[in-house]
């Protein structure tokens, strides 16, 4: 089955809800009930990664948690909901991005299942961070509604909840980075370890750091989360239909 993990901004209002489950993992509580809901008519899974109401910020967000639930309710597949800021010229406010890499900046987050006592110690591959026939399939889905995207990009995450300061996107952007979020890791490398295939839609909301003359706008953020999420969800429910194919 497909989950969806709903970023900023992309809440459960979006789907037609059935049931909601509380799931207790070995890792503690999810960021709420897994719900049970339809897109357009298919059937998926969704939790909103902040709760519902958008009171977890990124750095306590229990990801484990929240993969391990999914995986137990049956999930296989997770496109996963970011908002982000852009720091590739391409890349400005509302423009929707299919990232195909990651640097991790994060620290301190519980990033592994494989810990002492918990499982054998393992390694995984994590070349290509988001699983290739995923991101293909949501590319897919724009081209068909004509929804203007970018198909590739490297999503820096950084810790937050603080925004960065000029200094830090620009040495992320030296480092390669076309975006920056603060909650796309360990949230990938975590699918992968449960091989669930993981891909992210990324909308930007503001241009990064240092990007745009002045400081970040909190005000515009919003703004731009209300504007985006309408074309997430359609690009969406394009998505599953073609996904179930
Ligand atoms: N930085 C980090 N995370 C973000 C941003 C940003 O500028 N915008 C939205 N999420």
């Amino acid at each position: 089955m497909l989950a969806v993990i709903g970023g900023s901004g992309f809440t459960s209002g979006y789907l037609e809800v059935f049931e909601q489950n509380f799931i207790h993992t070995p890792f503690g509580e999810p960021s709420g009930p897994i719900i049970t809901g339809q897109i357009d008519k298919e059937q998926v899974l969704f939790v909103p990664r902040h709760g519902s109401n958008h009171s977890i910020p990124p750095h306590q967000i229990n990801y484990r948690a929240n993969i391990w639930a999914l995986q137990q309710c049956g999930a296989k597949q997770v496109v996963a909901v970011a908002a982000v800021g852009g720091i590739h010229q391409s890349m400005g406010p509302l423009t929707i991005v299919i990232p195909d890499q990651i640097i991790d900046y994060t620290y301190g987050r519980k990033h592994t299942f494989f810990e002492r006592g918990i499982a054998k110690v393992e390694h995984i591959d994590f070349s290509y961070p988001y699983r290739e026939h995923l991101r293909q399939q949501l590319i897919g889905a724009a081209n068909r509604l004509n929804i203007p995207i970018i198909n590739y990009g490297t999503y820096g995450a950084t810790q937050g909840p603080r925004l960065e300061t000029v200094a830090e996107i620009k040495r992320m952007e030296q480092d390669g980075c076309h975006i920056v979020g603060m909650t796309g890791m360990p949230e990938a490398a975590l699918a992968r370890e449960l091989n669930l295939d993981y891909a992210s839609c990324a909308l930007v909301v503001n241009w990064a750091a240092g990007k745009d003359t002045g400081i970040v706008e909190l005000s515009e953020i919003e703004r731009n989360l209300k504007l985006g999420m309408d074309q997430i969800y359609q690009l969406l429910a394009k998505f599953i239909t073609i996904n179930k194919c």
